[in-house]
């Protein structure tokens, strides 16, 4: 099943609950972008340098591991980079190289590849529109940016990250319109998906009403 929706509005986070929930892999595909981001960082080649970072892809590789405590562990050429692609200068590179053609085509076959070898739920912006356009279920979160900055906020002070409020919902708001404007592969609802805001309701309300929604889609 796929679970889009824009930064901070839960996606991962519940997804990974619904894995553990219902017995499935779940793959937060933002870690893969962040990945490229944070290589071109360390790199120093500007994220919006399509022929730079394109020029990088066949040096990348991207491994992911699920720990026994459920959380993806990521790895480029070996090192793991878990916690070093969550700082925000790395948010940002994420969202402006997966405005990138080529670094969507280079992580489209990965997903593809996990998408039809496991009984998976994936997250991100585009897969239920690109990704997973065949999934048995599709469910777009959102919610408005102040409560997702808010959430971002205050993940990232339990995290002793030097930021403020402001700052988390000026890159949220920066980021929203990045991955929704671009041509690739926008940040937009499919269809056929079901539309879940989060505004109003807490994290286990949330998990709730996503767990009767896959039981109802599914039987289970
Ligand atoms: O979900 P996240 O915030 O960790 O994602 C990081 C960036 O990657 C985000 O700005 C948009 C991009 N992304 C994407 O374009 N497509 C996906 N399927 C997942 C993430």
């Amino acid at each position: 099943m796929a679970i889009d929706g824009p930064s901070g509005a839960g996606k991962s986070t519940l997804a990974r609950m619904a894995a553990g929930r219902f017995g499935l892999i779940h793959v937060d595909t933002g870690a893969l972008y962040r990945c490229v981001g944070l290589y071109a960082l360390r790199r120093g080649v500007s994220s919006k340098d399509a022929a730079g970072v394109t020029s990088l892809l066949p040096e990348i590789d991207i491994g992911m591991r699920h720990g026994g405590d459920g959380v993806q562990r990521m790895f480029i050429n070996g090192g793991d980079v878990t916690d070093d692609i969550r700082l925000p200068e790395t948010s940002l590179c994420a969202s402006d190289v997966s405005a990138l053609p080529s670094v969507r085509a280079f992580l489209l076959d990965m997903q593809k590849e996990m998408a039809n070898k496991y009984d998976i739920i994936m997250d991100g912006r585009d897969i239920g529109t690109v990704v997973m356009p065949g999934a048995g279920l599709k469910v777009f979160l959102t919610a408005p940016p102040e409560i997702r900055a808010e959430r971002r906020y205050r993940e990232l002070l339990g995290k002793a990250v030097d930021t403020t409020f402001e700052e988390v919902l000026r890159d949220m708001e920066l980021r929203d319109r990045n991955d929704s404007s671009r041509e690739a592969a926008p940040l937009t609802t499919a269809g056929d998906a079901v539309v879940v805001d989060t505004a109003r309701i807490g994290l286990e309300d949330s998990f709730d009403l996503l767990c009767s929604i896959i039981s109802e889609r599914f039987g289970l």
